[in-house]
C-alpha cells in the first residue's frame, strides 16, 4: 500500500518564520582583493551581524546559518586553525551583544571536535541567552546533515525503541532543533547550487535560493530579494495549486 505522509502542512506567512543560510563565498571574496582567504572570513563575520540584525527587524523567529561543516576540517591546517580563532573570538565578543537585543543563541553540531575553550564559551552563550525569545540564532558547526540523522538513530536505538514506533515524527524528535519549525527559506551565497550536508532531513520541504551575491557582500537588500522570491512560491506540499487557493 501507499505511504501517506502524516507531515502537518505549515501555514505559510509574508515573512519565513525560519531561514537556514549556507554562508559561503568568503575566499572568492578575498582573492578577487588579493587578501588571505581569512579576511574573507573576518569580512563574513561583520556581514552576519547585519543579516542576524535584519533578520529580527523584519520578524524572521529563527535564523540558522553553516558556519563549519564536518567536511571543512580537510582544509588546509592554517585555514582551519585561523576559523577555529575567528570563531573564538566571534564568541568572546559577540554573545553580550546578542543578549541585549533578546536574541537565543544555540550551536548545533559535534562540539566534540573543537576546544575545551570553545565549548565551554558554547555553553555559557547557550545558557546565558535561553529564555531570549525575540530571534532564535543557530549556528551549525562541525555539523553535517548526514551526522544529525546518524546521531538520531543512535540515539533511537539506543532508548531500545521497536521498530513499528520507528515513524518520521520519532525521529523528527530526535534530530537537532527539533524544537523549531523546519526552515522556510533556504539561501545560498556564493554561486553554487547544491546542499553541502546541510541541513538534509528539515530542507524538506524547504523554498530553496541560490544566489551569486558572496557573503561578505551580503546584506539588508540581499536578504529582501530573498524574502521577495519566497513570496512569489506556491507552497504546495504535495497538494495541486487549486487545494492551496481553497484553502487560503
Ligand atoms: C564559506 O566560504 C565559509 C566556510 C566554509 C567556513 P568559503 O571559505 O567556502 O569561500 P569560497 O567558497 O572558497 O569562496
Ligand atoms: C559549505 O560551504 C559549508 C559552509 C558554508 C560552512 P563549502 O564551501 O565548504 O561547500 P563545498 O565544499 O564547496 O560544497
Ligand atoms: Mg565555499
Amino acid at each position: 500500500m501507499a505511504t501517506r505522509s502524516k507531515q502537518a502542512i505549515p501555514a505559510s506567512a509574508d515573512v519565513p518564520r525560519h531561514i537556514a543560510i549556507i554562508m559561503d563565498g568568503n575566499g572568492r571574496w578575498a582573492k578577487r582583493r588579493l587578501m588571505p582567504r581569512v579576511a574573507g572570513h573576518r569580512k563574513g563575520v561583520e556581514a552576519l551581524r547585519g543579516v542576524i540584525r535584519a533578520c529580527a527587524e523584519r520578524g524572521v523567529s529563527h535564523l540558522t546559518v553553516f558556519a563549519f561543516s564536518s567536511e571543512n576540517w580537510r582544509r588546509p591546517q592554517e585555514e582551519v586553525s585561523l576559523l577555529m580563532e575567528l570563531f573564538m573570538r566571534a564568541l568572546e565578543n559577540e554573545v553580550a551583544r546578542l543578549h541585549e537585543n533578546d536574541i537565543r543563541f544555540r550551536v548545533i553540531g559535534d562540539l566534540s571536535g573543537f576546544s575545551e575553550r570553545i565549548q565551554s564559551l558554547v555553553s555559557d552563550a547557550e545558557a546565558l541567552t535561553r529564555n531570549n525569545a525575540r530571534l532564535t540564532f543557530t549556528v551549525a558547526a562541525n555539523y553535517g546533515g548526514r551526522w544529525d540523522i546518524v546521531q538520531t538513530v543512535k540515539k533511537l536505538m539506543a532508548s531500545s525503541v521497536a521498530p513499528e514506533a520507528v515513524s518520521e515524527a520519532a525521529l523528527a524528535q530526535q534530530l537537532s532543533m527539533a524544537d523549531l519549525p523546519e526552515p522556510d527559506l533556504f539561501i545560498r551565497t556564493g554561486g553554487e547550487q547544491r546542499i553541502s550536508n546541510f541541513l538534509l532531513w528539515q530542507l524538506a520541504y524547504t523554498e530553496l535560493h541560490f544566489t551569486n551575491v558572496l557573503w561578505p557582500d551580503f546584506d539588508a537588500v540581499a536578504l529582501d530579494a530573498a524574502i521577495a522570491s519566497y513570496r512569489t512560491r506556491e507552497r504546495r506540499f504535495g497538494r495541486t495549486s487549486e487545494q492551496v487557493s481553497a484553502a487560503s
